[in-house]
């Protein structure tokens, strides 16, 4: 079975010199390709920057801006499973310049930006036969968790969505408490180490294909 992942921050360049970005560590997502891996799923991983090695028998495409991940999102497919973990950032600069702005130019202090494509939401709108059997994503939420990401599974089309409280040490840390929440019901998994999650989460997504 083969399975597409995201993972990580994304970077969206400002000048040659400045970005916007967010402090996704990309762990969580490393830590699934590698699992998924490990049960015997052919796993492609397109991950935005991190400090991370690329796991273990896992294909790694990098990647930096959100409409980078996404074609790398689609040259990755046909497959049975995508699941999007990447924190992607929603809003883009607009313009991106050639040269390091000067802070005292008009136009630096209102930076105008534009929205990104939404990967899940693509990738679960494609045509049956094009769309992969699972489509998954993380909604990582600070406040009313399970209300935000229940609402999300709905509005992005996907099939799961794994809430995540992240109002604590989540980004960035090695500890983390995951509910699934798919049409039949809902699970929860940790507080645990997001490599135990990981394989955890694995393990349910190879059940859920088998079927
Ligand atoms: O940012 P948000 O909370 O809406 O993200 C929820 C899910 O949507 C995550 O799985 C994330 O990877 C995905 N997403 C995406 N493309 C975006 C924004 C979010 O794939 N532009």
């Amino acid at each position: 079975m083969r399975a597409v992942l995201t993972a990580g921050p994304t970077l969206e360049p400002i000048d040659p010199v400045r970005f916007l970005s967010n402090r996704s560590s990309g762990k969580q997502g490393y830590a699934l390709a590698e699992a998924l891996a490990a049960l015997g799923f052919e796993v492609t991983l397109v991950s935005g920057p991190t400090a991370l090695n690329d796991p273990p028998g896992v294909t790694t495409v990098r990647v930096e801006t959100a409409r980078e991940m996404l074609a790398a999102v689609q040259a990755a497919l046909p497959a049975d499973a995508f699941i999007a973990v990447a924190a992607v950032a929603d809003w883009r600069p607009a313009e991106t310049s050639d040269v390091k702005l000067k802070p005292e130019k008009a136009g630096f202090a209102a930076l105008k930006l534009v929205e990104n494509p939404d990967i899940l939401r693509t990738i679960a709108a494609l045509e049956p036969g094009a769309r992969p059997r699972l489509v998954a994503g993380f909604a990582a939420e600070t406040h009313d968790v399970l209300a935000h990401a229940r609402a999300k599974r709905v509005r992005k089309g996907a099939d799961w969505i794994f809430a995540n409280d992240v109002s604590g040490d989540v980004m960035g840390g090695a500890h983390n408490t995951i509910t699934l929440i798919t049409p039949d019901g809902e699970t929860s998994f940790g507080p645990a180490p997001k490599d135990e999650i990981a394989r955890q989460i694995a393990r349910r997504i190879h059940q859920a294909l088998a079927r």
